[in-house]
């Protein structure tokens, strides 16, 4: 039989990351050292108390059946957690969870957009806010973010044709790769620009416990207007070390929800409940782990960021998220070019910028997922190269 699959298929080829990935397994074959600091994942562990909660739900045999949605306790932890986080109330029915924000993300845009709708997207920018339009036909639109604006879209030039023609914007701060914070000055004016050309605002914000030098991650919902015109995503994925149990939620505008509800409750027949009572006792339970992990990924940063730039690689410091955007050094043709070179010279595997986008072009992310001596071997490791002193 010829299996025939959708065109849009094409747009999923493995490509580089698989490369790379056999030559990072090459390399451990041959008993050389390998600094995976490719991909986001916590190396912490989540805090005994949630896993304690998932643990005793697990051996309920009532938690088997379908949950049908959030139990009343995660709504109302939902509910807590966004008044004492961020200064922000919420009716029961302004927030829904999902699968992590990568499935809200990709599954949303059903309910905004139909084919053919312009959708405006970060570039650089997460490849899932791509994909989600793109899955449901959109036709995907990038806006630049740019180092000489702060990685902030340029809404006073910003094209009006484009702008009256968009759907919606996926917008996220503290930027995954760019590793910028945005002002709190950014968001009054972001929705004033959504209100002046009707367009929904997507805000994901996965990194706000992840911030550097005293900034305090906020909520997009925490600006006035915001609820009117647009959600936002967050995710315990990463502020609990959850990623796996893929607990998220969508939350905000009321209309945005519901049309969000009635489209996955077609498809979805609600979260684990073990997983919602873990999610419970992250939000309902003790908070220090969220500050020491913040503290820990800042020391990360500054020995990578600091450690590269001792040794002539001008690497600025992250203000957030859990990476490190670089520039590539004088002499790569691409990131990906850059990438090779590092893994065989190294041992250290990253990410090329131009997965992330044409804009990404030019740089590498580093995710902060090793602990600060691995950091130093990483950036003693770059030094003996020779990469950043001309040993081109
Ligand atoms: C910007 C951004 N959004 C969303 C996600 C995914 O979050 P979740 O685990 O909730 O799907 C990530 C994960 O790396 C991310 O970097």
């Amino acid at each position: 039989m010829e299996l025939k699959f959708a065109r849009r298929m094409d747009g999923f080829e493995p490509g580089i990351f698989n490369v790379l990935d056999d030559r990072k397994n090459e390399r451990l074959a041959q008993g050389k050292p390998v600094y995976n600091l490719s991909i986001g994942t916590p190396d912490f562990l989540p805090e005994p108390h949630i896993v304690e909660a998932l643990v005793r739900a697990a051996s309920d045999p009532g938690n088997y059946r379908y949950s049908l949605g959030e139990t009343a306790e995660l709504t109302q932890a939902v509910r807590n957690w966004y008044s004492w986080r961020y200064g922000v109330e919420l009716a029961a029915d302004e927030l829904m969870s999902i699968y992590g924000s990568q499935e809200g993300l990709t599954h949303v845009g059903w309910a905004l957009c139909d084919p053919g709708d312009v959708v405006l997207v970060p570039n650089p920018g997460y490849p899932i806010f791509e994909i989600g339009p793109y899955l449901c036909g959109a036709e995907c639109v990038h806006y630049p973010l740019l180092e000489e604006n702060n990685y902030l879209p340029d809404l006073e030039y910003f094209d009006p044709d484009l702008a009256e023609k968009a759907r919606f914007m996926v917008v996220s701060y503290p930027a995954n790769p760019l590793c910028m914070a945005a002002p709190d000055g950014f968001y009054p004016r972001l929705i004033a620009f959504a209100k002046k050309y009707n367009i929904v605002i997507l805000h994901d914000n996965a990194y706000s416990d992840i911030i550097f030098d005293g900034r305090v991650g906020k909520s997009f919902l925490a600006f006035e207007g915001a609820k009117e015109v647009g959600v936002e995503f967050n995710s315990l994925s990463k502020t609990y070390n959850l990623t796996g149990a893929r607990v998220s939620f969508v939350l905000g505008n009321r209309e945005i929800v519901g049309a969000f509800k009635r489209l996955r409750s077609q498809i979805d027949y609600g979260m684990f409940l073990p997983v919602q009572a873990a999610a419970v006792a992250a939000l309902n339970g003790p908070q220090d782990s969220v500050e020491r992990n913040r503290a820990e990924y800042q020391a990360r940063r500054d020995a990578l960021c600091g450690g590269l730039r001792s040794i002539g690689w001008n690497v600025p410091d992250s203000q957030g998220s859990m990476f490190v955007w670089a520039p590539v050094p004088e002499g790569f043709s691409s990131s990906v070019e850059f990438c090779f070179h590092l893994l065989d010279r190294t041992g250290l595997l990253c990410t090329p910028g131009s997965a992330f986008g044409p804009l990404g072009e030019g740089h590498v992310r580093f995710a902060l997922v090793r602990p600060v001596p691995v950091m130093d071997e990483v950036v003693a490791a770059v030094k003996a190269s020779g990469i950043c002193g001309g040993g081109l």
